[in-house]
């Protein structure tokens, strides 16, 4: 009886035979010319996991779109989109399932183009095996690099090249054993050390299910026989035990759970654990599930964890064995490979996710990108869409965490855009910084209170922003006069004169904005620290970036002051004939013409130019900053 018999006929038995098979997940690299569509419609096809309808379907739509002269076209069978078969690429991930006797899978079917590196990374971030397609006439190619070197980075330890259309090359021992030696010695490089070849055809069905009469040569199994026994060791049970918390249930007083997925390892009762990044360890003493209490749970278990003492947990802690501890560190290198349309940006802040914590992140450094044809290491000061690159990350507080090696799900990460909230990155950590161990905080005892008692005054960060000629440096500047009138300590840091001293290194790209941004914020923190009121006048451009300076100030004490111009208005007074020059095209990223400005949203205090005079709105702010509170001393 064959599967789709079986389904029809005696459906409970066929679910019963499949509830306890194993599971392998694969993904399958390669572009169009190597096969990659026949290749796994073959396999959905010989797992006869294919319907009489479809296929059917398949047979009517090979005779009329099929590009094997009437034959069944298996590319068909997979190229499901209409976009593909249009223009015979494949654009997305698509996840496609069939199931043998033996095993059930679930083939990622990635696009192999470089344009689509993202697309292929997400498709093989689960996979447990990767079949690396080749054409058997061209051997290994760039992409056949490019495809293996994102196999490598993502951890995948088995990898099957399939050398694809042997039957064009007259089934030749010598070309396979050929392609090999090369493939070898490149794998070298990116470490691989389980590799599988095998000469198929996915066209003709070499090797595919039964072994070929055409290469009686090969003594390997055939792919599907491979996929079907091959030994995925599960790392995840063997390794230390991990679980991110995932939320803490505390129903009444008497119960306090921690429920998570188990990420790696064991956990049985009795078992001593360390909660991360407190450091605080326990005793458990239950592990409950719902349908009842268990004495241990493994890796891939969804679990709630009693423990014995009253120790801090939060969502996003994780819960450690102490017999092998994670890191806990604020400062990383990491490999990222960069998925948004919108160029990384070092010193902007992002929320990295790393299992069930968000934390705010930026990358403080770019120690080079990796060119993913050549696997060069060139320089870079911002990584594009696709691009693969090493970085430092600096995060605002420690976290747990392990080497994406030893762990994927404590060493694995993405960041996401603050602003749009989309994954921008998916990164994977290698080590920690040794500085970020080194350096602690420093205790003082004269503090920010003190300081600012001294001067008789609450510190604050008064924050311009608005084009430029809106007016901002004016009304700072008239801002800071009467302040101090009236005694206080100020001091003002304005664009033009930081860009010749502290931020002289740096230009108008954007990359060169956040930085200046992020430096001035970090200043105007130290300036404020001395209980300074403190005045800023940026264009800061940037949401991200005014977010982030808004977030190193203490409440209530960030001010943001929109000076609200129109660009028409700017530049009908271009004060220093900036306009005119950006319009006939010699200063390059001005702001407002060939550089965004994003207005503020919620800005504390709004100046419309075009209504009040610089006195007026000096004045106007004076009078906000003593309804705040904050001119009382
Ligand atoms: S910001 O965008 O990084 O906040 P910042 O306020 O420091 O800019 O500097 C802006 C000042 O630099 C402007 O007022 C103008 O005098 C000068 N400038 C020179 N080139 C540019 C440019 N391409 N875009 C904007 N301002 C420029």
């Amino acid at each position: 009886m064959d599967v789709s018999d079986l389904i029809e006929k005696d459906i409970l038995g066929y679910l019963k035979a499949h509830q306890n098979k194993g599971l392998l997940r694969f993904v399958t690299c390669g572009s169009v010319d190597d096969g990659k569509s026949t290749l796994i419609g073959r396999l959905l096809y010989d797992s006869k996991m294919i319907f009489e309808d479809q296929l059917a379907a398949l047979e009517s739509d090979s005779k009329k779109v099929g590009t094997q002269g009437g034959d069944i076209d298996f590319a068909l069978l997979v190229d499901g989109l209409a976009a593909e078969r249009e223009q015979g690429i494949t654009i997305d991930v698509a996840y496609r399932f069939f199931s043998t006797d033996k095993r059930k899978f679930i083939v990622a079917d990635t696009p192999g183009h470089e344009q689509y590196t993202r697309n292929m990374i997400t498709g093989a971030s689960t996979a447990d095996l990767a079949v690396i397609l080749m054409d058997a006439r061209k051997g290994v190619l760039v992409q056949t690099r490019r495809h293996s070197f994102l196999v490598s980075l993502i951890g995948i330890k088995h990898v099957v090249l399939a050398i694809n259309k042997m039957d064009l090359v007259g089934h030749s021992e010598e070309t396979f054993n050929k392609i090999v030696a090369d493939y070898r010695t490149f794998a070298k490089q990116i470490g691989f050390e389980n590799i599988l070849a095998i000469p198929i055809s996915g066209l003709k069905g070499d090797n595919i299910k039964d072994p070929s009469t055409s290469t009686p040569w090969y003594k390997g199994p055939t792919l599907m026989n491979h996929l079907e026994t091959v030994q995925v060791e599960d790392n995840a049970q063997s390794g230390p035990f991990r679980m991110w918390t995932q939320w803490v249930n505390r129903p009444d007083l008497d119960f306090r759970g921690f429920a998570g997925q188990i990420s790696s390892g064991i956990i049985r009762t009795g078992d001593r654990i360390r909660a991360l990044p407190s450091g605080k360890d326990s005793k458990v003493t239950r592990i409950v599930t719902k349908d009842g209490d268990l004495s241990e749970a493994v890796a891939g278990q969804s679990v709630t964890i009693t423990l014995k003492d009253e120790i801090d947990i939060s969502r996003g802690d994780l819960i450690a064995g102490v017999d092998s501890l994670p890191g806990v560190a604020d400062q990383f290198n990491a490999t990222l490979v960069w998925m948004s349309e919108t160029p990384l940006l070092p010193g902007r802040p992002y929320w990295l996710k790393l299992g069930s914590r968000v934390i705010s992140a930026s990358v403080t450094d770019i120690k080079h990108k990796i060119h993913v044809n050549t696997l060069e290491q060139l320089a870079a000061k911002t990584l594009e869409l696709n691009e693969i690159g090493s970085v430092n990350l600096g995060i605002d507080q420690a976290i747990p965490f392990d080497a994406y090696t030893e762990n994927k799900d404590t060493g694995g990460f993405i960041l996401i855009d603050r602003m749009t909230n989309t994954t921008v990155a998916a990164g994977m950590i290698n080590f920690a910084l040794r500085r970020s161990q080194n350096i602690h905080w420093q205790a003082v005892d004269v503090d920010k209170t003190a300081r600012a008692s001294a001067k008789r005054q609450k510190p604050a960060l008064l924050w311009f922003t608005g084009l430029s000629g809106s007016g901002k440096s004016t009304i700072a500047n008239l801002v800071e006069k009467q302040l101090f009138a009236l005694g206080r300590h100020t001091y003002m840091l304005d664009g033009d004169n930081v860009r010749h001293g502290l931020n002289r290194d740096l230009g108008f790209t954007d990359t060169d904005r956040v930085e200046n941004i992020r430096r001035v914020a970090e200043v105007s923190k130290l300036m404020v620290d001395a209980g300074l009121i403190v005045l800023t006048s940026f264009i800061s451009p940037f949401k991200a970036e005014r977010q982030m300076a808004r977030g190193l100030m203490a409440e209530g004490e960030f001010l943001e002051v929109f000076i609200k111009t129109s660009l028409a208005e700017a530049e009908r007074r271009d004060p220093k004939g900036l306009y005119k020059r950006a319009r006939a095209s010699q200063i390059q990223n001005f702001t407002g013409i060939t550089s965004a400005y994003e207005e503020p949203e919620t800005a504390e205090i709004v100046i419309d130019t075009s209504k009040l005079s610089a006195e007026e709105a000096a004045t106007h702010i004076i009078k906000q900053m003593q309804d705040r509170g904050l001119l009382t001393p």
